[in-house]
């Protein structure tokens, strides 16, 4: 594979064709890039947030690329009658919805002492409240009118470790995983799989803004905790959006794959330091190491 290979389009031509899918938080972002490419790949999109100007925006500029219908609605997917109402007009536009993307999220860095109960809820009513309000009224459309369907949820690497500064974050993210394991199973009798992708560093406007502000970009060079040196690339990430909605995936179910350059375990193994020791040290060390007899 050459170098830029994986920047480029993986799956073949028509792959989601016929397909419906919504996505939240749509717009902007790794959303908006997950749904530029699913429109490529022959699917109608429906894109959903609160801003309207923001969705109107991405959806000309979509469907003037692909040649496919995007329908932007705006929704704030912790209220659950927007969310029901997002679901009938996608039902009035397109007859159908067969892929629901849980995408939407809020997050910002704060020492948690800091925060008040309110900045906690707003980050759970969007992420965790969000994605379930949005599982709930899909799943139960689909499962009272026998479709079968496919949701994919977004969700993070410290969903399972867990993450100093951004604890409303983790803790929503962490609940999303668990819905999407529990659900995997309690709902595949109704032919809805459920699977979540855990990105590592991908560089957005929504994100890098309230993570990584100001001068902090400079101070933390985020690139040195990834193994592979690098961050992600938006359509790497859309490749495996694309097969893990798709019906190539049929199999997949109730699987978090993570796509972050190794990032996540070189902070969880013990001795990974040992890759900051340069490579000709290693034959003094383990001269020492060797050394050591006895106890
Ligand atoms: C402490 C804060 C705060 C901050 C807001 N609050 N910002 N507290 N530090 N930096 C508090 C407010 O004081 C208020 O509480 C409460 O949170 C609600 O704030 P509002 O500004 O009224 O909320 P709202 O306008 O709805 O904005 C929501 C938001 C905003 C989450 C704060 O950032 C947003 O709209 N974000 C959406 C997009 C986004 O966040 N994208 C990044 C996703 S990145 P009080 O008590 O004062 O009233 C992501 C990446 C994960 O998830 C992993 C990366 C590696
Ligand atoms: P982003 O551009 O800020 O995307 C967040 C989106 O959520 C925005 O379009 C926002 O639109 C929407 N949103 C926020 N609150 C909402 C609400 N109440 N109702 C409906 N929509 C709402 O950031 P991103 O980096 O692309 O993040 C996308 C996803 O990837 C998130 O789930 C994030 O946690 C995850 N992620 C990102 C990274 C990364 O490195 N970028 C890493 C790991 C995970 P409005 O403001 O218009 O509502």
């Amino acid at each position: 594979m050459s170098a830029q290979n994986y920047v480029s389009p993986m799956l073949k031509e028509g792959s989601l064709n016929g397909k419906v899918i919504v996505i939240t938080g749509g717009g902007t972002g790794l959303g908006k890039a997950m749904g530029k490419y699913f429109s490529e790949l022959g699917a109608k999109l429906v894109i959903t947030s609160r801003k309207i100007d923001v969705l109107q925006k991405t959806a000309d500029e979509i469907s003037a690329a692909t040649n496919n219908e995007v329908f932007p609605f705006s929704c704030d997917v912790s209220d659950f009658k927007q969310v029901e109402d997002l679901l009938k007009a996608s039902i009035e536009k397109f007859g159908k919805v067969d892929g629901l993307l849980n995408n939407a999220a809020g997050n910002f860095i704060s020492p948690t002492e800091r925060l008040s109960n309110k900045a906690f809820d707003i980050i759970i009513n969007i992420v965790l409240k969000g994605t379930y309000n949005c599982t709930l009224a899909f799943g139960k459309y689909w499962i009272d009118n026998k479709q079968k369907a496919t949701v994919l949820n977004i969700v993070t690497t410290y969903s399972w470790t867990g993450s100093g500064y951004v604890v409303p974050s983790a803790a929503a993210k962490a609940g999303v995983l668990a819905i999407t394991r529990s659900l995997a199973v309690e709902w595949a009798k109704y032919g809805i799989r459920f699977n979540a992708i855990a990105p590592g560093l991908f560089p957005t406007k929504g994100a890098w803004e309230r993570l990584m502000p100001g001068d902090l970009q400079n101070k933390f060079d985020l690139k040195k905790k990834v193994p592979l040196q690098r961050v992600g690339e938006h359509q790497e990430l859309a490749n495996l959006a694309a097969y893990l909605i798709s019906d190539f995936s049929s199999f997949v179910n109730g699987e978090v794959i993570t796509i972050d350059g190794g990032e996540w375990l070189n902070g969880a193994g013990q001795f990974n330091i040992l890759n900051a020791i340069p490579a000709e040290q290693w034959d003094l060390i383990e001269k020492m190491v060797r050394n050591v007899k006895g106890s």
